[in-house]
């Protein structure tokens, strides 16, 4: 079996990933921050693990040192400013594939975002397609695949766990635009999409993929609540929750984060990304390369967290 080195397995997808690939019998060597507030889980005995950062080119050529392919899930998701993300965004990308070809690993699967797709709309976004670019800059180098995850939820998820246990009681605050479309992918589902690239008979090199759940055209917030309905077996109802509003929560963090080392989620920027209309992915793509289907609907990964 291949030997992968895995980035970001101490947060919310890592973990996930590093359950599936070491019960797919991959050996893993993964990475993880000392001092860091979230600890490597302990319940995994087969897996090597390397202290270090993205900042650090010896942590992560000690890595990447004799793996097969390296699977590139740690990023930042929270910050006030483009400097913060490209820190770690683009910064961290560009130093693990120097590396990596300094050491010779063939080939390196980084965990982008939809978000991407739109780098116009904040320094999150712009961060992550600065990183892609970095990585197509490596092209003819090392092989390469980039996944564009929509919105992730699942078991073990701090961001979206609000807002689905509100769904969960029968409330839908409409986090966007009332007409917006929206794609979703439960945890394992991306999971088994990675554990399926990795396997030794999928030659899918040079390919960025998008994914969601198996839901044609993604979701509206009607949806959800249709969803909700009859998950609940009682009305479920939506409730628009004013641009202006979020906007002012997104200027309060700013201000926070001007003078601490606040690390917000809700930026000005995020709230341009979450009234944007469309974050509908297609799976065309992937699906006939590697044959990947999601498996986990919306409603079926409610039913697993709550129900
Ligand atoms: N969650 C989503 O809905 C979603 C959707 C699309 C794409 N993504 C992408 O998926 C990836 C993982 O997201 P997530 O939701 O799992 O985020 P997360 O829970 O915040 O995990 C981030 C991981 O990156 C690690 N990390 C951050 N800075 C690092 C650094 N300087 N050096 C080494 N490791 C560092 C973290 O380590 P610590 O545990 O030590 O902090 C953690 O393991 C990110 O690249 C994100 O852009 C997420």
């Amino acid at each position: 079996m291949a030997t992968i080195a895995l980035t970001g397995a101490t947060g919310f997808i890592g973990r996930v990933l590093l359950k599936h690939l070491t019960a797919q019998d991959f050996q893993v060597k993964a990475l993880y921050r000392p001092g860091s507030s979230s600890l490597p889980p302990k319940t995994i005995n087969s897996v090597e693990w390397v202290a270090g950062n993205l900042e650090d080119a010896d942590s992560l050529r000690t890595l990447v040192t004799n793996v097969d392919v390296i699977v590139h899930c740690a990023g930042a998701v929270r910050g006030a400013t483009l400097e913060q993300f490209k820190k770690i965004n683009v910064e961290g990308v560009e130093r693990l594939l120097q590396v990596a070809v300094e050491q010779g690993v063939p080939r390196l699967l980084l965990i982008s975002s939809l978000a991407a797709r739109e780098p116009s709309l904040s320094a999150y976004a712009l961060s992550k397609k600065l990183g892609e670019d970095v990585l197509l800059g490596y092209d003819g180098k090392i092989s390469w695949n980039i996944l564009r995850p929509p919105a992730v939820y699942g078991l073990g998820d701090r961001e979206m766990l609000p807002l689905l246990k509100l769904i969960r009681r029968g409330i839908v605050p409409v986090v966007g635009s009332k007409g917006g479309r929206f794609s979703l992918l439960y945890v394992d589902d991306l999971a088994e999409a990675v554990a399926c690239l990795l396997r030794p008979d999928i030659i899918s090199d040079g390919q960025c993929f998008e994914l969601h759940d198996g839901h044609p055209n993604g979701y509206t917030w009607a949806q959800i609540a249709a969803i909700a309905t009859q998950l609940n077996g009682k009305p479920a109802h939506c409730f628009s929750l004013p641009r202006g509003l979020i906007s002012i929560v997104g200027r309060i963090n700013m201000a926070i984060a001007s003078l601490s080392s606040y690390q917000p989620m809700m930026t000005p920027g995020k709230v341009r990304e979450i009234f944007h209309p469309d974050w509908v992915s297609d799976n065309a793509a992937i699906t006939q390369a590697i044959g990947w289907q999601p498996e986990i609907l919306f409603s079926d990964g409610m039913r697993r967290l709550f129900y």
